[in-house]
């Protein structure tokens, strides 16, 4: 499948990130592809980032693009859940992705393990990756760290997100830019099969990183990203956050003792990121909003960013209200199981084929 894209000038080329196999782009930009695959753990506490890295990019693409939008629960095992609150942040994250404005008439919005063959294109994706390869992944690394043995699942999590990826013969893949090793390892095992068992075996994808919003930062330590697994609350913004916790947690947001409002992530992480979710949350670029906010005292920059918070979520908030109690939401996610499953089904067959793995082709073999 061949990538249309349909950009404007605001398609950037890529700083640090520059290699062929991502593309930057500011949030107004329009691509066109044949197939968008992406997901989010329902780990609880969507944030702010999850929201304007990739929930964000999942709404802009699916007008005129084939989009799968995943949950992936079997990720979120790598490390121990409880049973009953897994089911229910699955219910939750599934919630929000139609709340941010998720079309299910327009995506395919599912649960990772009802579909059967994510877990066993990974073992296949497995038997072609390397322990050296997995080993240098930053986010097993940062997990695992001080930890004499870790678990396995957590090592072979990126080999589950590539399988994820291929399994839908996907194009492009809207995340953060913490994922953007996991792309390149998921290219790289793509490429690694082609050359061995045929180059129309797996598509290979591409990662999609906004220029803006690609890595929100703590508000407690702005030098860290934001994540939900941090211990301090007001290190976040929840989209589920009510108004004074939304306030409290901006206002005591990390900032610097110089006083001005000025673009320069290296020098001032933290007022930086404020302009970052300022602009992105107001549909502003950080350059409008850095101009708009020159000269002006952090104390009314944050009353500001505080409001464009509440009026973002607010609308989010009352939808995702009425989905999560709504019976429709589970036949949502039924209906997108059976959609995904049929796409997937086909290209596990053509995979097998590729491998002379199965009955089918045993059959075949010998003339049946
Ligand atoms: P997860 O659940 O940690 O995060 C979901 C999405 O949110 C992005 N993100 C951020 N973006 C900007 N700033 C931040 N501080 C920030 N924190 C998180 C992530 O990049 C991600 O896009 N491994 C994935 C889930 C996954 C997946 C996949 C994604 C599994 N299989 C296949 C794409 C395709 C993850 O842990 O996401």
């Amino acid at each position: 499948m061949n990538i249309i894209k349909q950009t404007d000038s605001s398609l950037l080329a890529l700083g640090n990130m520059d290699k062929k196999s991502t593309f930057e782009m500011t949030s107004q930009s329009k691509t066109k592809v044949s197939r968008v695959f992406s997901g989010v753990q329902p780990t609880g506490n969507i944030h702010l980032g999850n929201y304007l890295g990739a929930l964000k990019q999942f709404v802009d693409l699916q007008d005129g693009n084939d989009c799968i939008y995943c949950i992936v629960d079997l990720h979120a095992i790598t490390l121990p859940k409880d049973p009953g609150e897994l089911r229910s942040s699955i219910l939750d994250v599934a919630a929000l992705y139609l709340a941010v404005g998720i079309d299910p008439k327009k995506s395919i919005v599912f649960v990772q393990s009802d579909v059967a063959g994510h877990a066993e294109l990974s073992w296949i994706l497995m038997c072609n990756s390397y322990t050296g390869e997995l080993s240098r992944m930053t986010q097993f690394k940062d997990k695992s760290r001080g930890n004499e043995s870790a678990p396995t699942g957590l090592f072979a999590y990126p080999v589950l997100m590539a399988a994820d990826i291929l399994l839908y013969d996907s194009d492009v893949v809207p995340v953060g830019s913490d994922q953007k090793q996991h792309i390149e390892l998921t290219r790289d095992i793509a490429i690694r099969i082609n050359n061995k068992y045929g180059e129309d075996t797996f598509v290979v994808p591409d990662g999609r990183f906004l220029k803006d919003g690609a890595r929100v930062m703590a508000l407690d330590d702005p030098t860290a990203k934001m994540s939900k697994s941090s211990e301090n609350p007001h290190s976040l913004i929840s989209l589920l956050d009510d108004e004074a916790k939304i306030r409290k947690s901006i206002m005591r947001a990390t900032t610097d003792s110089d006083g001005e409002i000025r673009f320069d992530p290296e020098a001032k992480p933290g007022v930086s990121n404020l302009l970052t979710i300022y602009a992105a949350l107001s549909g502003k670029t950080v350059a409008d909003a850095e101009h708009e906010w020159s000269g002006r005292g952090y104390g009314d920059f944050k009353k500001a960013i505080v409001e464009v918070t509440i009026d973002a979520l607010d609308p989010i908030q009352r939808r995702y209200a009425q989905i999560r109690s709504s019976d429709e939401l589970v036949a949502t996610l039924r209906n997108g199981a059976e959609r995904a499953g049929a796409i997937a089904e086909k290209v596990m067959l053509r995979v097998k084929d590729r491998f002379g793995l199965g009955s089918a082709g045993a059959m075949i073999e010998s003339g049946m």
